[in-house]
């Protein structure tokens, strides 16, 4: 049973990714997950907020100790930042450590100031980098054109910066989804990973209070990926990972029929512990011997929306049939 894939450019020997979270924080728990059988591990993402903020504060306190800020050393003053210095140890230690690809995590809105720190992360001996990139489309003052051409300036910079894989995090929030999924996907990204889930607030109705939602995914949160992993699979100038609402070892052999490369798993992680990740490798091949696919490649995209008998379905968004 050959359950290799490639994605990003990266020889994984399964589709199951463990996804950028709490859990991938620490040598220890990336130890644990490729003991348990990860095919790549996202590390959890570092923010741009830490990377710029930490870096303000060091330019300040260079400043007060009467350092030249011209002939600031960027870079080293970079890794004197604590949390940027932990992200970067996180890295060399894991790569040490285990043997699957790692990913190192950017969580980035507009700045373009923690560019240069990628250029440390690919120095660190990472193998690609994920770009979480977001900001919530509530800012009345942009166009939705505006917001969207922020993307691809970003990506442009880092790919200017680094030379290894880069993927691209997106949430649906965009006002063409469709186009701007297959714009993304020519920019230069190796990948596309579809889509983020995000902290979400709900209301406290007894203490009149803003609360967080619930933080982890359900498996009928499949849905959104399935649908737009099916509809882009063949429509795309890079790989697609699946990622939100994969729960088992039924979701992977779903989002591999879509059309995804591997699919990205936090939540039922957190819930089944990093051993649920065999458990899906187990039902992923039993699904393969009983439909007699010896490789993913045999069935990834059979029903992708190209290649599915009933195309229509997958822009069906009425429940015609259930109302009338
Ligand atoms: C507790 C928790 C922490 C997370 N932290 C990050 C993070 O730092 N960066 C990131 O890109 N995604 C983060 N995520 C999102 C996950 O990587 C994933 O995209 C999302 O949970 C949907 O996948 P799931 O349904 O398998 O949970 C986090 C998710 C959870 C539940």
């Amino acid at each position: 049973m050959d359950l290799t894939t490639t994605y990003l450019g990266l020889k994984l020997d399964n589709p199951i990714i463990a996804g950028s979270s709490g859990l991938t924080d620490s040598v220890g728990k990336i130890q644990k997950l490729e003991q348990n059988g990860a095919g790549a591990i996202v590390l959890k993402s570092i923010f741009e907020e830490e990377i710029v903020f930490e870096h303000e504060d060091i330019l300040k306190e260079a400043e007060a100790d009467g350092v030249n800020l011209d002939q600031f050393d960027y870079y080293d003053f970079h890794l004197k930042g604590e949390k940027v210095k932990k992200y970067i140890d996180l890295i060399k230690e894991s790569k040490k450590t285990v043997s699957v690809p790692i990913i190192a995590s950017i969580n980035c809105v507009y700045s373009h100031e923690w560019i240069s720190f990628a250029q440390q992360i690919e120095e660190a001996g990472v193998d690609a980098i994920e770009l979480n990139m977001f900001f919530l489309p509530s800012d009345f003052s942009r166009s939705s054109q505006e917001q969207e051409s922020m993307y691809f300036k970003v990506i442009e910079r880092l790919l200017e910066t680094v030379s290894i894989p880069i993927a691209l995090k997106i949430s649906y929030y965009f006002s063409s989804l469709g186009q701007m999924i297959q714009r993304l996907s020519n920019s230069g990204v190796a990948g596309l990973v579809l889509f983020n889930r995000f902290f979400s607030p709900d209301i406290d109705i007894d203490k009149l209070k803003i609360k967080p939602s619930f933080v982890y995914s359900t498996p009928a949160e499949l849905a959104i990926s399935l649908r737009w992993i099916a509809i882009m699979a063949n429509k795309v100038g890079c790989d697609l990972a699946a990622s939100t609402g994969v729960h088992d070892g039924n979701a992977v052999v779903k989002q591999i029929l879509a059309g995804a490369k591997a699919v990205q798993v936090a939540s039922s992680l957190y819930k089944n512990g990093p051993e649920h990740i065999r458990t899906m490798q187990d039902t992923l091949k039993k699904w393969m011997t009983d439909h007699d696919y010896p490789s993913l490649s045999d069935f990834r995209g059979k029903m992708s929306q190209e290649a599915a008998s009933n195309p229509a379905v997958f822009e069906r968004v009425q429940f015609m049939k259930y109302f009338s």
